[in-house]
């Protein structure tokens, strides 16, 4: 008996230490199966129990049950701490470093249209102009007629119209037969407003003009309106939209619906109207048509043009983008190519 006894004192110190040499989840496995499996150490050395007598046999089970709980919870203790020190390596050769910032999540932006549209709105929102919204789908009447382009006039031709199949009614070629609108809504009050939104012309799709591309229109109708009112404003629009420092001039134009009419260019802001590849040398940008409202215009939206006077202007939204930015081809504006709407 003292023989076995000595056995499983022996077996239980060396188990011990070699518990404590084994470093990963394998080797503790390893270690389960020499000592405590079926076959394992353990179980030979009671295999020897059969030669004892009576009264030692208990003697023997009682101690080997000890040493057999003590063994598993070593091994329970050990495999936990194993357990532990591979998940931080792991961890650590995993190599996140937590101080490093995240990856930006892209929030999108406003497409670049919009921007410049309220860009400009804003501007003239300060100086006192309303929004008023008119439809894209017209008549004909308020489109042309009442905008004094004569039926049959050549000037209908500098905008080719995209026709509905209900007669008089077309797309709007110019935001401003919502001058006839808001002149008949607010006749004989006196106007400051802004008319935003799509238009449409039935052109070849170029560098410089698309099918559908957005206008603004101002028109301020009262009784002692001037030119130099239009100038003023379209002065401050320049020095706020283009910076500080811009100059404007006026070339005499053609519009059926003002009188005189002119367009409007802003001097370059890249060259300060020296000459660049931008402003194709000339040191002018042009930024828009207008122009003193004729009076027949006046006539046809309610005013006595005797006593009313107006300036109205238009201007492409797509075109201030572009000079703004330095963007060189209108079709970037709607071909949907997210690096150009994330670099604008
Ligand atoms: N409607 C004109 C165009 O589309 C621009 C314009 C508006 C000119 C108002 C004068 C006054 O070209």
């Amino acid at each position: 008996m003292s023989t076995i006894l000595e056995q499983l004192a022996a077996l239980e110190t060396e188990a011990l230490d070699v518990l404590q040499r084994a470093e990963t989840t394998e080797k503790t496995e390893a270690w389960h199966g020499e000592f405590l499996g079926r076959k394992g150490r353990l179980t030979t050395i009671l295999r020897g129990m059969g030669q004892l007598s009576a009264e030692e046999r208990p003697v023997v089970g009682r101690q080997a049950n000890i040493i057999k709980t003590t063994l598993e919870e070593a091994l329970q203790k050990h495999q936990n701490a194993v357990a532990q020190s591979e998940m931080e390596s792991a961890l650590s050769a995993e190599g996140i470093d937590v101080t490093l910032p995240g990856r930006p999540q892209s929030l999108g932006k406003l497409h670049p249209t919009t921007q410049a549209m309220r860009d400009i709105l804003d501007i003239f929102g300060n100086m006192g102009f309303q929004i008023y919204d008119a439809p894209e789908v017209e008549s004909d009447d308020n489109n042309f007629t009442l905008l004094n382009f004569p039926p049959g006039h050549p000037a209908r031709e500098m905008q080719d119209t995209f026709f509905t199949k209900d007669e008089g009614i077309i797309l709007r070629t110019h935001t401003s037969p919502g001058q006839i609108r808001a002149m008949r809504e607010f006749a004989p009050e006196p106007i400051r407003v802004m008319l935003p939104g799509k238009c449409y012309r039935n052109e070849d799709v170029t560098t410089r003009s698309e099918m559908m591309f957005y206008q603004v229109e101002g028109l301020v109708v009262g009784r002692k309106v001037t030119m130099s009112d239009l100038k003023g404003v379209l002065l401050n629009y320049a020095n706020k939209m283009y910076g500080e420092g811009r100059k404007i001039r006026f070339r005499k134009a053609y519009f059926p619906f003002t009188e005189p009419s002119v367009e409007v260019d802003v001097s370059c802001s890249l060259c300060n109207g020296e000459g660049c590849r931008v402003c194709k040398y000339q040191g002018w940008l042009e930024i828009s048509g207008a122009g003193m409202v004729h009076p027949v215009v006046l006539k046809n939206g309610g005013y006595d043009p005797a006593e009313f006077s107006g300036f109205a202007f238009g201007m492409g939204i797509e075109r201030q983008a572009m000079m703004k930015r330095q963007v060189d081809d209108i079709r970037y504006f709607y071909s949907n190519d997210a690096r150009f709407l994330e670099r604008v």
